[in-house]
């Protein structure tokens, strides 16, 4: 398939395809259309056998810059609910394979709920994360009240949410936004290094571990515990199960099949 937005790069490294988000002149905003062909492209990846990990980048300027202000700038209510985009972006949070944000530069807006939609950032030393929204007179729309708040807490969500104040790389490290901040040249490298560690373990237990951890957002601690227990059970029908644990006791490395 041909992306106007999109460079896809399936399989760069032994189970890790790579989505570059590619509309460097308006740094990456998120219009309609690039968020049409990112929900397509990680469908497509993510029902391809061979794709185990998915990475997202933008380029070392920009991440992405939010969505695109100036094609919603004219918009009513109506037209905003009858497109309903971030209904769109949940079919992103609903992908069953690890998602992993290589992010440098900006990631504002959208750009840090798109970023915040992966189970883990690595971020260059120049990324800067923020909810500006607040200064075009509205909020956060994709996420950016309830996931940032579960990643930081309430005392910074609402400094960013209520200021837009940007966080450094750094900043983001220190309250767990992030997972890893590395030098510019390096981000990408080390995002697609820990992709490949991902895609190295048993598919169907990344998929079922990644759903019980994205669990624990909207459950109770006893639902939770319920739902890891019967995935943790679950995989013991797998071959995979067999052979890591056969794998050990023999003192050999693994050859998962994900089955
Ligand atoms: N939408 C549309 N176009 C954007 C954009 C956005 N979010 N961000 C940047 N651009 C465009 C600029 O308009 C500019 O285009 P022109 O050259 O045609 O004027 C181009 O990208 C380069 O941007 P700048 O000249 O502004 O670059 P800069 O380095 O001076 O500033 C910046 C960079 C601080 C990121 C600044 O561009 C900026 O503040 N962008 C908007 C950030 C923002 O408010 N994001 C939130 C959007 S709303 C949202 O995301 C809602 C939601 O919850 C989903």
């Amino acid at each position: 398939m041909n992306y106007t937005y999109l460079i896809v790069e399936p399989h760069v490294l032994p189970g890790v395809s790579l989505v570059r988000l590619n509309r460097p002149k308006e740094l990456n905003a998120l219009c309609l259309e690039l968020m049409d062909e990112l929900v397509l492209a990680i469908k497509s990846l993510d029902q391809d056998e061979a794709t185990r990990c998915i990475v997202i980048t933008g380029n070392e300027k920009a991440f992405a810059a939010g969505a695109d202000i100036k094609q919603m700038s004219t918009k009513s209510p109506i037209d905003m609910l009858k497109i309903d985009q971030f209904t769109k972006w949940d079919q992103i949070r609903k992908t069953r394979k690890p998602l992993i944000a290589a992010v440098s530069g900006f990631a504002l807006g959208g750009g840090c709920e798109l970023a915040m939609l992966c189970d883990m950032i690595i971020a260059s030393e120049s990324a800067q994360f923020g909810q500006p929204e607040i200064k075009l007179g509205v909020m956060p729309g994709a996420g950016g009240t309830q996931r940032l708040t579960r990643a930081v807490g309430k005392a910074v969500a609402m400094e960013m949410v209520l200021t837009g104040r940007f966080l450094s790389a750094r900043e983001a490290l220190s309250v767990g936004l992030i997972n890893r901040v590395v030098p510019v040249e390096l981000y990408l490298q080390e995002a697609l290094q820990m992709g490949a560690k991902v895609a190295s373990q048993a598919p169907l237990a990344l998929q079922l571990a990644k759903e019980a951890v994205l669990k624990a957002f909207d459950t109770s601690l006893e639902e939770g515990l319920l739902f890891e227990r019967k995935n943790f059970y679950l995989l013991f029908a797998t071959d995979d199960q067999k052979e890591g644990m056969n794998a050990f006791t023999e003192k050999r490395s693994p050859n998962f099949k994900g089955n």
